[in-house]
């Protein structure tokens, strides 16, 4: 061979390497695709590739140009993936003269050995990939099955709770009934949309906040004694370790209002302002009530619903404050959502 058939086939040779480098990085094809798309780069890398066939067998694949069939001038090159064995055949389907080197030039000897090699090195990763994906997805499927009996559960305490309510005779005791069946629907909305949520990272709970806010005001008639909500709130990128203790945090909350703040007035409404910048989640809560009695101190309160949430509020590491100044009731929050 010439110096410049030579450098031709060198620079073919070449060119086919990068291409093929170029296919094995894209990982949205599948396994027959990519491989199909290798064997059809390396045939026309080769002196002959008219009457060149190639096969590349893996595992369950095999993958071939049209005519493949075994001949007597036959290239092969092995490759073994993770205990899995491979490899590349290359066929001329007709007889070619005797070259020096043998039917095959060893420049194209060294190309299919280098392809092997790199295919084993793209399938080697892949199949990591592979096994990595499926975990996941079995982990997450594991979450959702834990977070659906959680649910399940929740759902029979609330049951009980109602029967419990429905047998007692006198109006105090339904109500503390009332009162915990709220605390547990409020958990219990919250893990109906991580059972129903494709990504667990990713979970939007602003539609929790609304359905909350539509069952307490439900639960307590609020329509009919004219107490509306507003909910100002954006994609609330919490954690679901934050998104419990806050969803309880609200419904204590809300059913304050409901309870305490509207008894001199014949209705009043409720803000709920949540917004979050790169860090941290700022909650701003109001009501147009009467506010807070005078003699109550809220920071060390003697009532269940303040202690809970004081604990809820350590609980998500946030910042809790009441301003007194203005009309009515007003609490906020702040807290750093990255934790
Ligand atoms: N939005 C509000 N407007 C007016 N008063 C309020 C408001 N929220 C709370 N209060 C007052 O603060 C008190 C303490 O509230 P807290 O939630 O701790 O107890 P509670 O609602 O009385 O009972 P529970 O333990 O069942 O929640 C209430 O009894 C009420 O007097
Ligand atoms: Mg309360």
């Amino acid at each position: 061979m010439d110096a410049v058939s030579s450098l031709r086939e060198r620079v073919k040779e070449l060119t086919a390497l990068h291409e093929i480098s170029k296919i094995l990085y894209s990982n949205q094809e599948t396994y027959e695709q990519i491989l199909l798309k290798v064997v059809s780069v390396l045939v026309n890398a080769l002196q002959f590739p008219e009457i060149t066939a190639i096969r590349i067998t893996f595992g369950i694949y095999t993958i071939q140009n049209g005519n493949f069939k075994k001949t007597y001038w036959l290239l092969t090159s092995d490759f073994e993936v993770l205990e899995e064995k491979g490899k590349i055949e290359v066929v001329y389907l007709k007889e070619m003269p005797d070259a020096f080197e043998g039917p095959f030039l060893k420049e194209e000897r060294q190309l299919v050995d280098s392809v092997s090699q790199m295919l084993a090195v793209y399938l080697m990763r892949r199949q990591r990939e592979d096994e990595l994906k499926k975990s996941l997805l079995k982990k997450e499927l594991m979450l959702k099955e834990i977070h659906h009996r959680v649910k399940n559960n929740l759902q029979i305490i609330l049951s009980l709770l109602r029967l419990q309510e429905g047998i007692l005779g006198d109006q105090k005791s339904k109500d503390l009934i009332k009162l915990s069946e709220n605390r547990v629907k409020a958990l219990s909305v919250i893990h109906e949309k991580l059972y129903g949520t494709a990504d667990l990272q990713n979970i939007d709970y602003k539609d929790c906040i609304k359905e909350l806010l539509d069952h307490l005001l439900g639960s307590y008639s609020a329509d009919s004694h004219n107490i509306r909500y507003e909910l100002d709130c954006a994609k609330l990128p919490i954690s679901i370790d934050q998104a419990i203790p806050f969803g309880l945090i609200i419904n204590e909350l809300v059913t304050n209002s409901i309870k305490h703040a509207f008894t001199e007035s014949a209705g009043g409404s409720i803000l709920l302002k949540i917004f979050c910048d790169e860090e941290y989640c700022t909650f701003e809560y109001s009501d147009d009530g009467r506010g807070l009695p005078e003699n109550i101190d809220l920071t060390n309160p003697k009532t269940l619903g303040y202690q809970l949430i004081n604990s809820l509020v350590s609980q998500i590491d946030a910042k809790k404050g009441f301003c007194t100044e203005k009309h009515g009731f007003n609490f906020f929050l702040k807290f750093s959502y990255k934790i």
